[in-house]
Protein backbone atom coordinates (compact mmCIF):
# COMPACT_ATOMS: atom_id res chain seq x y z
CA UNK A 1 0.00 0.00 0.00
CA UNK A 2 0.98 3.32 -1.09
CA UNK A 3 1.67 6.10 1.48
CA UNK A 4 -0.77 8.18 -0.29
CA UNK A 5 -3.54 5.99 0.15
CA UNK A 6 -6.06 7.49 3.01
CA UNK A 7 -8.03 4.86 4.59
CA UNK A 8 -11.22 5.39 2.77
CA UNK A 9 -8.92 5.08 -0.47
CA UNK A 10 -8.38 1.75 0.47
CA UNK A 11 -11.26 0.73 1.35
CA UNK A 12 -13.17 1.56 -1.78
CA UNK A 13 -10.62 -0.27 -3.74
CA UNK A 14 -11.59 -3.44 -1.30
CA UNK A 15 -8.22 -3.55 0.09
CA UNK A 16 -8.16 -5.01 3.71
CA UNK A 17 -7.02 -2.53 6.50
CA UNK A 18 -4.39 -2.94 9.00
CA UNK A 19 -3.95 -1.66 12.50
CA UNK A 20 -0.95 -1.27 14.26
CA UNK A 21 -0.85 -1.19 18.23
CA UNK A 22 2.55 -0.41 19.65
CA UNK A 23 3.71 0.38 23.10
CA UNK A 24 5.42 -0.72 26.22
CA UNK A 25 4.78 -3.68 28.34
CA UNK A 26 1.42 -3.79 30.68
CA UNK A 27 -0.11 -0.93 28.61
CA UNK A 28 -3.20 -3.01 27.54
CA UNK A 29 -2.20 -3.69 24.22
CA UNK A 30 -3.33 -7.27 23.44
CA UNK A 31 -6.46 -6.80 25.32
CA UNK A 32 -7.17 -3.72 22.93
CA UNK A 33 -5.62 -5.69 19.96
CA UNK A 34 -7.87 -8.67 20.62
CA UNK A 35 -11.11 -6.65 20.84
CA UNK A 36 -10.20 -4.81 17.74
CA UNK A 37 -9.80 -7.82 16.03
CA UNK A 38 -13.04 -9.31 17.09
CA UNK A 39 -15.24 -5.90 16.88
CA UNK A 40 -13.66 -5.39 12.88
CA UNK A 41 -13.23 -9.33 12.03
CA UNK A 42 -9.64 -8.86 11.80
CA UNK A 43 -6.69 -11.34 12.57
CA UNK A 44 -4.95 -10.88 15.95
CA UNK A 45 -0.87 -10.99 15.90
CA UNK A 46 1.46 -10.63 18.55
CA UNK A 47 4.76 -10.28 17.13
CA UNK A 48 6.40 -10.19 21.15
CA UNK A 49 5.00 -13.84 20.90
CA UNK A 50 7.69 -14.71 17.90
CA UNK A 51 10.34 -12.73 19.87
CA UNK A 52 9.07 -14.97 23.16
CA UNK A 53 9.67 -18.29 21.30
CA UNK A 54 13.40 -17.17 19.68
CA UNK A 55 14.38 -16.35 23.01
CA UNK A 56 12.53 -19.72 24.68
CA UNK A 57 15.06 -21.87 21.57
CA UNK A 58 17.52 -19.66 22.84
CA UNK A 59 17.61 -20.33 26.39
CA UNK A 60 16.96 -24.17 25.53
CA UNK A 61 20.56 -23.88 23.44
CA UNK A 62 21.81 -22.34 26.77
CA UNK A 63 23.18 -19.49 24.43
CA UNK A 64 24.36 -16.54 26.23
CA UNK A 65 21.37 -13.64 25.07
CA UNK A 66 24.27 -11.10 24.85
CA UNK A 67 25.95 -13.23 21.62
CA UNK A 68 24.69 -11.45 18.77
CA UNK A 69 26.66 -13.74 16.05
CA UNK A 70 25.80 -17.00 17.80
CA UNK A 71 21.76 -15.71 18.40
CA UNK A 72 22.18 -15.28 14.38
CA UNK A 73 23.33 -18.66 13.50
CA UNK A 74 20.29 -19.98 15.63
CA UNK A 75 18.51 -17.75 13.82
CA UNK A 76 18.98 -19.26 10.66
CA UNK A 77 18.07 -22.76 11.66
CA UNK A 78 14.81 -21.83 13.42
CA UNK A 79 11.20 -21.69 12.27
CA UNK A 80 8.73 -19.32 14.26
CA UNK A 81 5.40 -19.16 13.09
CA UNK A 82 2.49 -17.66 14.67
CA UNK A 83 -1.26 -18.97 13.79
CA UNK A 84 -3.70 -15.91 13.89
CA UNK A 85 -7.06 -15.99 15.28
CA UNK A 86 -9.39 -13.70 16.69
CA UNK A 87 -7.60 -14.27 20.08
CA UNK A 88 -4.94 -15.26 21.45
CA UNK A 89 -2.17 -16.76 18.64
CA UNK A 90 -0.90 -20.01 18.51
CA UNK A 91 3.21 -20.34 17.99
CA UNK A 92 5.26 -23.11 16.67
CA UNK A 93 8.99 -23.13 17.45
CA UNK A 94 10.18 -25.60 14.98
CA UNK A 95 7.25 -26.81 14.55
CA UNK A 96 6.33 -27.59 18.25
CA UNK A 97 3.17 -25.79 19.93
CA UNK A 98 5.16 -23.50 22.40
CA UNK A 99 2.39 -21.12 23.05
CA UNK A 100 2.38 -22.14 27.19
CA UNK A 101 5.78 -21.99 27.43
CA UNK A 102 6.24 -18.00 26.56
CA UNK A 103 4.84 -16.00 29.52
CA UNK A 104 6.95 -16.68 32.94
CA UNK A 105 9.30 -13.91 33.76
CA UNK A 106 12.92 -15.80 32.31
CA UNK A 107 11.33 -15.69 28.76
CA UNK A 108 10.13 -12.58 29.11
CA UNK A 109 13.18 -10.85 29.95
CA UNK A 110 14.68 -13.10 27.53
CA UNK A 111 12.93 -11.40 24.78
CA UNK A 112 13.82 -7.97 25.85
CA UNK A 113 17.18 -8.95 25.51
CA UNK A 114 17.37 -10.65 22.19
CA UNK A 115 15.32 -8.45 20.37
CA UNK A 116 18.26 -5.77 20.66
CA UNK A 117 20.03 -7.22 18.08
CA UNK A 118 19.61 -5.52 14.30
CA UNK A 119 20.15 -9.13 12.88
CA UNK A 120 17.24 -10.75 14.72
CA UNK A 121 14.92 -7.74 14.38
CA UNK A 122 15.53 -8.03 10.44
CA UNK A 123 14.52 -11.39 10.27
CA UNK A 124 11.52 -11.02 12.73
CA UNK A 125 10.34 -8.08 10.66
CA UNK A 126 10.19 -9.86 7.53
CA UNK A 127 8.49 -12.70 8.88
CA UNK A 128 5.78 -10.02 10.20
CA UNK A 129 5.35 -8.34 6.73
CA UNK A 130 5.17 -11.67 5.09
CA UNK A 131 2.25 -12.21 8.17
CA UNK A 132 0.33 -9.32 7.62
CA UNK A 133 1.07 -8.56 3.89
CA UNK A 134 -2.61 -9.28 2.82
CA UNK A 135 -4.17 -7.00 4.99
CA UNK A 136 -7.33 -7.78 7.59
CA UNK A 137 -5.14 -7.45 10.43
CA UNK A 138 -4.23 -6.16 14.11
CA UNK A 139 -0.55 -6.24 14.58
CA UNK A 140 0.55 -5.56 17.77
CA UNK A 141 4.21 -4.55 19.10
CA UNK A 142 6.90 -2.27 19.55
CA UNK A 143 7.93 -0.93 16.19
CA UNK A 144 4.75 -1.97 13.90
CA UNK A 145 3.91 1.36 13.26
CA UNK A 146 7.40 2.76 12.46
CA UNK A 147 9.13 -0.33 10.86
CA UNK A 148 6.59 -3.47 10.21
CA UNK A 149 4.03 -1.26 8.62
CA UNK A 150 5.05 2.23 8.43
CA UNK A 151 2.21 2.75 5.55
CA UNK A 152 -0.36 0.80 7.76
CA UNK A 153 -3.88 2.82 7.77
CA UNK A 154 -4.49 3.18 11.28
CA UNK A 155 -1.73 3.49 14.49
CA UNK A 156 -2.44 3.46 18.22
CA UNK A 157 0.47 3.98 20.48
CA UNK A 158 -0.53 3.14 24.09
CA UNK A 159 0.98 4.15 26.67
CA UNK A 160 0.68 4.27 30.64
CA UNK A 161 2.80 5.18 33.61
CA UNK A 162 5.06 2.58 34.66
CA UNK A 163 3.28 2.55 38.31
CA UNK A 164 -0.35 2.18 36.30
CA UNK A 165 1.24 -0.49 34.40
CA UNK A 166 3.01 -2.83 37.07
CA UNK A 167 0.11 -2.76 39.06
CA UNK A 168 -2.39 -3.84 35.93
CA UNK A 169 0.18 -6.64 35.80
CA UNK A 170 0.40 -7.67 38.96
CA UNK A 171 -3.56 -8.19 39.23
CA UNK A 172 -3.62 -10.16 35.60
CA UNK A 173 -0.63 -12.39 36.75
CA UNK A 174 -2.92 -12.85 40.18
CA UNK A 175 0.37 -12.22 42.20
CA UNK A 176 -1.55 -11.10 45.42
CA UNK A 177 -1.03 -13.87 47.96
CA UNK A 178 1.15 -15.63 46.02
CA UNK A 179 3.63 -17.68 47.63
CA UNK A 180 6.53 -16.43 47.98
CA UNK A 181 4.88 -13.35 47.92
CA UNK A 182 5.93 -10.96 44.76
CA UNK A 183 5.46 -7.28 45.51
CA UNK A 184 3.66 -4.89 42.89
CA UNK A 185 7.18 -3.00 43.53
CA UNK A 186 8.99 -5.64 41.56
CA UNK A 187 6.51 -6.43 38.84
CA UNK A 188 7.22 -2.21 38.33
CA UNK A 189 10.67 -2.81 38.49
CA UNK A 190 11.19 -5.72 35.96
CA UNK A 191 8.89 -3.24 33.58
CA UNK A 192 10.92 -0.34 34.15
CA UNK A 193 13.76 -2.07 33.02
CA UNK A 194 12.04 -3.81 30.10
CA UNK A 195 11.02 -0.25 28.93
CA UNK A 196 14.72 1.24 29.32
CA UNK A 197 15.59 -1.72 26.91
CA UNK A 198 13.30 -1.61 24.56
CA UNK A 199 12.89 2.40 24.47
CA UNK A 200 16.75 2.73 24.34
CA UNK A 201 18.06 0.05 22.06
CA UNK A 202 19.95 1.44 18.88
CA UNK A 203 17.81 -0.32 16.29
CA UNK A 204 14.02 0.49 15.89
CA UNK A 205 13.23 1.57 19.85
CA UNK A 206 9.80 1.79 21.11
CA UNK A 207 8.90 5.14 20.13
CA UNK A 208 4.83 6.67 18.67
CA UNK A 209 5.24 6.85 14.62
CA UNK A 210 4.80 10.52 14.14
CA UNK A 211 1.30 9.44 12.50
CA UNK A 212 0.37 7.42 15.12
CA UNK A 213 -3.14 8.25 17.73
CA UNK A 214 -1.10 8.47 21.26
CA UNK A 215 -3.60 6.99 24.15
CA UNK A 216 -2.62 7.52 27.33
CA UNK A 217 -4.45 4.93 29.14
CA UNK A 218 -2.70 6.18 33.10
CA UNK A 219 -6.20 7.27 34.20
CA UNK A 220 -8.49 5.13 32.61
CA UNK A 221 -10.16 1.90 33.02
CA UNK A 222 -9.35 -1.01 30.33
CA UNK A 223 -12.82 -0.87 29.11
CA UNK A 224 -12.56 2.95 28.52
CA UNK A 225 -8.89 2.02 26.33
CA UNK A 226 -10.61 -0.68 24.53
CA UNK A 227 -13.82 1.74 24.04
CA UNK A 228 -11.66 4.90 23.20
CA UNK A 229 -9.03 2.80 20.49
CA UNK A 230 -12.61 1.65 19.01
CA UNK A 231 -13.62 5.26 18.57
CA UNK A 232 -9.77 5.86 16.72
CA UNK A 233 -10.54 3.19 14.30
CA UNK A 234 -14.35 4.41 13.23
CA UNK A 235 -12.68 7.70 12.72
CA UNK A 236 -10.48 6.95 11.03
CA UNK A 237 -12.30 4.73 8.73
CA UNK A 238 -15.24 7.24 8.36
CA UNK A 239 -14.07 9.05 5.49
CA UNK A 240 -15.01 5.71 3.62
CA UNK A 241 -18.30 5.89 4.28
CA UNK A 242 -18.80 9.65 3.60
CA UNK A 243 -16.95 9.36 0.00
CA UNK A 244 -19.76 6.63 -0.61
CA UNK A 245 -22.77 8.27 0.49
CA UNK A 246 -21.65 11.79 -1.57
O1 LIG B 1 4.85 -7.65 23.76
P1 LIG B 1 5.69 -8.64 24.58
O2 LIG B 1 5.76 -8.27 26.03
O3 LIG B 1 5.20 -10.04 24.40
O4 LIG B 1 7.17 -8.52 23.97
C1 LIG B 1 8.25 -9.23 24.51
C2 LIG B 1 9.54 -8.51 24.15
O5 LIG B 1 9.75 -8.60 22.75
C3 LIG B 1 9.58 -7.03 24.49
O6 LIG B 1 10.28 -6.78 25.70
C4 LIG B 1 10.32 -6.38 23.36
C5 LIG B 1 10.27 -7.38 22.24
N1 LIG B 1 9.45 -6.94 21.12
C6 LIG B 1 10.06 -6.12 20.18
O7 LIG B 1 11.21 -5.72 20.37
N2 LIG B 1 9.38 -5.76 19.07
C7 LIG B 1 8.12 -6.16 18.87
N3 LIG B 1 7.48 -5.81 17.75
C8 LIG B 1 7.48 -6.98 19.83
C9 LIG B 1 8.17 -7.33 20.96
Amino acid sequence: MSTEESPSRAAEAGRKIIITIDGPAGAGKSTVARHLARHFGLLNLETGAMYRAFALKALRTELPLDESSSLEKLAAETAISLEPGEGDNRVLLDGEDVTGLLRNQIVTDGASRVSVFPAIRAWMVRLQQQLGAMGGVVMEGRDIGTVVFPHAEVKIFLDAAPEVRGQRRYDQLGLKGSIPEVQPEEVIQDLRARDQRDRNRADSPLRAAPDAVILDSTNMTLEEVVQAAEDIVEAKLKPASNTLVR
